[in-house]
């Protein structure tokens, strides 16, 4: 069995080629069980937001290959609730790129396993800083924009970034 072991001193210092959004789409199931639960037997909302974080992040570190850190998330709403014994399926998509900084979209999905049934649960959009082992800001590659509708999500997460950046967050 081979191990690859990656040294901060080995990190990537400059962007590489536009990366396809395929290359790090995220998906991850989970089982709800009673520990995940609050008193009503629903998911409790950290929880829900610890799983979007991790398949975020996990996304983020597909699409650059460098370890990054979560900077920031927008609001979550929590639509409709999730039981004990039911299933919450998350996908994370880059939905845009900037200098050392890339934005993922997730949504979370409810699943009854018996009826089949599927939900909208949330959804959330994650900003990740790629970062080197001081914790210093690295270039990340651009994602492909090789459609229309990539093209059009990648002003959209312009438009939300220059929005943030005038609401002072
Ligand atoms: C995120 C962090 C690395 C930014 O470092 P910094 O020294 O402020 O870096 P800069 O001001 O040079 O900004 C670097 C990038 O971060 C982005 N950034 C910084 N603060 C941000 C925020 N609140 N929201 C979104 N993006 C942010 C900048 O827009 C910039 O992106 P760009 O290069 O694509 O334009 C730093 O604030 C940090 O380490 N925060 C803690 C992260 C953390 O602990 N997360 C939880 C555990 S993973």
């Amino acid at each position: 069995m081979s191990h690859d072991s990656v040294s901060p001193m080995s990190l990537r210092v400059s962007p590489t080629a536009p990366v396809p959004q395929s290359a790090s789409v995220t998906i991850m199931t989970e089982h709800v069980l009673p520990p995940h639960a609050n008193a009503f037997g629903n998911v409790f909302g950290g929880q829900i937001m610890a799983w979007v974080d991790i398949c975020a992040a996990i996304c983020a570190g597909r699409h650059t290959r460098l370890p990054c850190v979560t900077a920031f998330v927008d609001d979550l709403h929590f639509v409709a609730p999730v039981k004990v014994g039911e299933i919450v399926a998350l996908e994370a998509r880059v939905t845009a790129t900037f200098r050392t900084s890339i934005e993922i979209a997730v949504t979370v999905t409810g699943e009854n396993p018996v009826a089949g049934r599927r939900w909208s649960c949330t959804s959330a959009v994650l900003t990740f800083v790629a970062v080197d082992g001081h914790g210093k800001p690295l270039p990340v590659p651009p994602l492909l924009l090789d459609t229309p509708a990539l093209q059009a999500s990648q002003k959209a997460g312009e438009a939300r970034r220059e929005h943030r950046k005038a609401s002072g967050k």
